[in-house]
């Protein structure tokens, strides 16, 4: 019998009803898979703040470190300045445990609408793989003579060869292991940003030679890249990129495969602990009312499992969520449609989980 210990970060506003939700699900697809799980909880987040002043103590890293997840809801308050909570918790916990990769997959599934006119779940499949540690949101800057007219500004993108390289290996492999097309996109900015984007081409390409020959390459330039995200999504396979380019482009795959609501993400450390979490924010207005979709959390619920290698469990999930989502229980994934639809946040874990169990 597998045992695992998964931290949990719930955070802020609906974060910790849809991480009840996603914990709930997990449970009933570990009690049929012979899998176990103890739980630890880090209660970080604004309240905390509030009351404290604590963000995230150094004593907290070492302890996430001992599990063998994480899974967090979402972080961000209403009454805590923006970047606080954002840079102090999560880009903490990212960059001290190396979770250098950020895996979103783009995935319709059936019965979800997207807002592509004359696309479905076979045009929009693909996974973006997003450089997680470094790039602008660790390059060194500053800034001078604030709030004056000769304010200079400067934030740099810095990466470094072994930045890119572990990102693009992990990207590649990725590719051979998904076994779609066997095709790994580089999104860059080659023609403007010519000294990192020049290390990521070249990198791409003496791995894809050496290491990977059976993984096809094929480039596209970032503003490029959300263009055909929109017209020809089923272009993609996987497609990995710098930090920055990588968070604006899956804010935009999120929308594809039908909204905030169903996106989910892992932060991995492939030879660490890797946190799962939706990738949509903490809704603070809908805070305690159970009427927020948790699928998005379910989904890195999923994520969470199959990066154990629970693979049977994952699949499961899946399924049942794929059966919640074409069952015609909701019209769509918002807050209106859920209270339409006489539904709530913990009546469609339960439903999904109840599913799970009869699988
Ligand atoms: C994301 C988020 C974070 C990021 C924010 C909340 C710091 O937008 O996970 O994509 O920019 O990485
Ligand atoms: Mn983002």
């Amino acid at each position: 019998m597998a045992h695992y210990k998964i931290g949990l970060l719930p955070g802020d506003g609906t974060g910790p009803e849809v991480l009840d939700e996603g914990l709930k699900v997990m449970r009933a697809a570990a009690a049929k898979f012979n899998v176990t799980f103890d739980t630890e909880l880090f209660d970080f987040g604004g309240e905390r703040y509030k009351k404290t002043g604590e963000v995230l103590p150094d004593s907290a890293i070492g302890e996430l470190a001992q599990c063998d997840a994480l899974f967090l809801g979402a972080i961000g308050h209403p009454d805590v300045a923006p970047g606080i909570l954002e840079k102090g918790i999560l880009l903490r916990v990212r960059f001290e445990l190396d979770q250098y990769i950020n895996l979103r997959p783009v995935k319709l599934y059936p019965g979800v609408d997207t807002p592509l006119k004359d696309k479905g779940p076979e045009e929009i499949d693909f996974v973006v793989i997003r450089e997680n540690s470094a790039g602008l949101y660790t390059g060194v800057g500053g800034v001078q003579r604030q709030g004056t007219p000769y304010e200079v500004a400067i934030q740099n993108m810095v990466y470094t060869r072994n930045e890119v390289d572990r990102c693009l290996r992990y990207a590649f492999e990725y590719a051979r292991k998904r076994n779609k097309t066997n095709t790994l996109t580089l999104c860059g900015k080659t023609n403007v940003l010519t000294y990192v984007y020049g290390l990521w081409e070249r990198a791409f390409h003496e791995m894809g030679k050496a290491e990977f020959p059976d993984v096809k390459r094929e480039y596209a330039h970032v503003d490029a890249t959300t263009m055909w995200m929109v017209k020809n999504p089923e272009w993609f396979d996987v497609v990995v990129t710098g930090n920055m380019f990588g968070d604006i482009i899956t804010d935009l795959g999120a929308m594809i495969q039908g909204g905030m609501g169903i996106a989910a993400g892992g932060n991995i450390n492939p030879e660490g602990v890797s946190m799962f979490e939706p990738i949509g924010g903490s809704a603070p207005k809908y805070t305690g009312m159970n009427v927020i979709n948790p699928l998005a959390c379910i989904f890195a619920g999923q994520m969470l499992l199959e990066h154990l290698g629970e693979s049977a469990a994952a699949a499961a999930v899946e399924q049942a969520c794929v059966d919640f989502l074409t069952s015609g229980t909701l019209k769509g994934l918002s807050v209106s449609d859920i209270k339409a639809a006489g539904m709530s946040t913990t009546k469609i874990g339960d439903w999904i989980a109840d599913r799970v169990a009869q699988l």
